[in-house]
């Protein structure tokens, strides 16, 4: 079952709320939060006071991206109600192993990201371990770049890898995402498609959501 988890990165911080409503209504899946801290990558974002103004305001699930250094300085923060899954990069965990341990004890599941330079094979040791694995498909740091096509192989790959070793975590891709590529993504064996632009950026949200979903019918 495809799901669709837009980026709020990409939505009007103004009306957050109503931007959230919109997706909701849409038949968004989750609510992927990109967290950015001007040190991993070059770019702020926001924390967790900006996540957790939703509270109370959706019942859609929290997927949490992780850009920042030293992330397992601020898991808890993430925690509430909605936070299904926190996502860290392996480029940013020293003991990913101890990380992934200390996302599960808080109750949340735990998923890895890498990078579109960083090898699959840094994750051999992890794979039994996690949730997700999250594939970017642009360098992070902002919304909005193109997607980067060569993440389609390791999409193959990590979903070749997934069978051969009876996993069953969930790969979900993270970058350029739009209506004319999502399906070459699930295709390839993407299960969770993170989309920021494509999604807040229409004229009408709900429909563009609802679009997304409607490829999968
Ligand atoms: C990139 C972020 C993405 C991004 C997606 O650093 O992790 O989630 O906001 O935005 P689009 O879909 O616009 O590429
Ligand atoms: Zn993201």
């Amino acid at each position: 079952m495809f799901k669709l988890a837009p980026s709020i990165l990409s939505a009007d911080f103004s009306q957050l709320a109503q931007q959230v409503e919109l997706i909701e209504k849409g038949g968004a899946d989750l609510i992927h939060v990109d967290v950015m801290d001007g040190h991993f990558v070059p770019n702020i974002s926001y924390g967790a006071v900006v996540m957790k103004s939703l509270n109370g305001k959706t019942s859609l699930p929290y997927d949490v991206h992780l850009m920042i250094e030293n992330p397992d300085a601020y898991l808890e923060d993430f925690v509430t109600d909605n936070t299904e899954y926190i996502s860290v990069h392996v480029e940013a965990c020293r003991h990913i192993n101890r990380t992934i341990q200390h996302i599960r004890s808080l109750g949340v599941k735990p998923a890895v990201v890498l990078n579109p330079g960083t090898s699959l094979a840094t994750l051999d040791w992890v794979l039994a371990d996690v949730d997700m694995v999250l594939l970017m498909s642009v360098n992070p740091g902002f919304g909005g770049q193109k997607f980067i096509p060569s993440v389609l192989d390791k999409v193959r790959e990590l979903a070749k890898i997934r069978e051969e070793r009876g996993l069953d975590f969930l790969i979900e891709i993270d970058g350029g995402v739009n209506l004319d590529n999502v399906k070459d993504v699930t295709d390839a064996g993407v299960d969770i498609a993170v989309a920021g632009s494509a999604v807040f950026g229409a004229e009408d949200i709900v429909k563009r959501t609802k679009d997304f979903k409607d490829l999968y019918r």
